[in-house]
């Protein structure tokens, strides 16, 4: 695995999850280190977000997540001081992987949708990186 200050948005990737289909509903397990290529610590997620809200703004030094938009759809904007990248997810067996050292900010959120996260590390406010100048740094890139 790379360093994280090394990482790039294209480290990030969307991956296929399970889908086990019926006329009942669907289903969608997620199994940890074979669906998802971590270990899963803990789950999140995110609703009731008022329209034109912004999440994220920021990045982490190590966690490894799995973004998956469980109900409605919202864009993912994926940013490694180079390079950007924007991801709509819209189906819940779709998964984004965000690698560590990479901004992101969650946009566009749909009335009633879930943001549901998988995430490699229990809550640590001390892995996140808050501010875009000390992303920058962490990246080793003039801000
Ligand atoms: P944050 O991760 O900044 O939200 P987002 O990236 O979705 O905009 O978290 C918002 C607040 O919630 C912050 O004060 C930390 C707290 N929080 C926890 O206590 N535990 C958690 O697992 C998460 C994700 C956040």
């Amino acid at each position: 695995m790379k360093e994280p200050s090394k990482n790039t948005v294209d480290d990030c990737s969307v991956i296929d999850l399970p889908k086990i289909q019926n006329n009942a509903g669907n289903i969608t397990p997620v199994h940890t280190n074979s669906d998802v290529p971590f270990q899963i610590q803990r789950v999140y997620y995110l609703y009731d977000i008022p329209g034109g809200e912004v999440r994220g703004g920021h990045a982490h030094k190590i966690l490894r997540q799995l973004v998956v938009a469980a109900s409605g759809s919202f864009e993912v904007l994926l940013d490694d001081g180079k390079k950007k990248n924007t991801i709509m997810l819209n189906q819940p067996y779709k998964g984004l992987l965000i690698v560590p050292g990479i901004w992101r900010e969650l946009i566009n959120f749909s009335s009633g949708a879930i943001c549901l996260v998988l995430a490699s590390e229990i809550y640590d406010e001390n892995d996140y990186i808050r501010s875009y100048s000390t992303f920058t740094n962490f990246k080793n890139l003039l801000s």
